[in-house]
């Protein structure tokens, strides 16, 4: 077959079974693989009562950028594609002035935004502890950065910033900052 012919084919045989094309398989995040992930995690979390309507409320406390004014955490074992590893939810509210009082007594009304770190299976991104980062809106659709690239996947992964780069400076060399339970 000829190199052209050869390529037409994979590309189709590779989009009719799903697989990702080379360029987007290089890509360390915002795929599609990354934004359909992050969306069937969105469905699980919301039906386990971590997002979404009537979601499980724990005492939120005072934060610092990047993640917001106001935060809550909360953390789970989850299954998901046939793994079962560590799921960390941080809610991220924000607003002029705004008090943890503000936060618990209406959550939905300083909601900006749902970050979210889960395991995933070993040698997902190795060099990084296999974590599979998002950043939602409020709503729960994955949020975008500012070259329209979905926060999902392994976000920034060899850039200098982001939420791999920071991450990788927590103590217990684990990407956690609030635990070292993971190292
Ligand atoms: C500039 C540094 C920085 C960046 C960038 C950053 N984070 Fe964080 N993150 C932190 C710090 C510091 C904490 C712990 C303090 C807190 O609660 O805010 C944290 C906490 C978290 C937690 C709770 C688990 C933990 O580590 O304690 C999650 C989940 C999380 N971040 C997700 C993300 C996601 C997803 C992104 C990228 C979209 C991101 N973070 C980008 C600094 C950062």
């Amino acid at each position: 077959m000829k190199p052209v012919r050869t390529l037409l084919t994979a590309l189709i045989l590779g989009g009719s079974i799903g697989l990702a094309v080379p360029a987007s398989a290089e890509m360390a995040f915002g795929n599609r693989a990354d934004t359909e992930l992050a969306t069937s995690l969105w469905a699980l979390m919301e039906y386990k009562g971590l997002v979404g309507e009537g979601a499980v409320m724990t005492r939120p406390y005072k934060g610092m950028p990047p993640h917001g004014m106001i935060l809550e955490l909360i953390e789970m074992p989850v299954s998901l594609q046939g793994h079962t590893g560590p799921l960390i939810v941080k809610r991220n509210y924000g607003g002029d002035g705004i008090s943890v009082d503000d936060v618990i007594n209406d959550p939905g009304r300083y909601l900006q935004a749902v970050t979210v770190m889960l395991k995933r299976e070993p040698g997902y991104d190795p060099d990084n502890h296999d974590w599979f980062y998002v950043k939602y809106d409020a709503r729960g659709r994955v949020m975008k950065n500012p070259k329209g690239v979905p926060l999902a996947g392994r976000v920034a992964k060899g850039m200098q910033t982001g939420c791999i780069a920071c991450h990788g400076t927590a103590s217990g060399d684990d990407f956690v900052f609030n635990h070292d339970r993971y190292k």
